[in-house]
């Protein structure tokens, strides 16, 4: 069982989050999502449009996530790592190269990011729609 792990808020999910969930999971036999709190969100100073509860309903609906686990704090990668045995970090091109200190632990993947599709722009539409 080759297990790979990767983090975000995936608020508003779209194409961008779910491409790469797909190449996430190609890596492996099991996908888990660590998924920002709401609590730790306003610690980033990031808003998501959709609580915690909802954003993990919608990626546990996903048939490439098997596990959604919180993610509180920055720090708790490593522990992570040892405590699901990953064997693969995986994360979008935006955070090429600030998690390569894991290498130490597992294999560290980076994917090209979707172009054109981001989160604080579906909010922002959200938002002005309302208006
Ligand atoms: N991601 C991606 N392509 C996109 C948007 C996101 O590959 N177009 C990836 C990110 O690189 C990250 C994961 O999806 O590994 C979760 O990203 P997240 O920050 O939740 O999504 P964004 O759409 O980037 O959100 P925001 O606009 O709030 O930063």
């Amino acid at each position: 069982m080759r297990r790979v792990i990767t983090y975000g808020t995936f608020d508003t999910l779209h194409h961008g989050h779910i491409r790469l969930l797909r190449r996430a999971k190609s890596l492996g036999d099991y996908l888990i999502v660590a998924l920002s709190t709401d609590e730790f969100n306003a610690l980033k100073g990031k808003q998501a449009m959709f609580s915690y509860k909802d954003r993990k309903y919608d990626l546990e609906s996903l048939r490439y996530v098997d596990l959604v686990i919180p993610e509180n704090s920055w720090e708790q990668k490593t522990t992570d790592i040892q405590l699901y045995h990953v064997d693969v970090f995986a994360m979008g091109s935006d955070w090429t190269g600030k998690f390569d200190f894991l290498k130490e632990q597992c294999e560290v993947v980076y994917f090209e990011r979707t172009p054109g599709v981001c989160s604080s722009s579906i909010r922002e539409s959200m938002i002005a729609a309302t208006k």
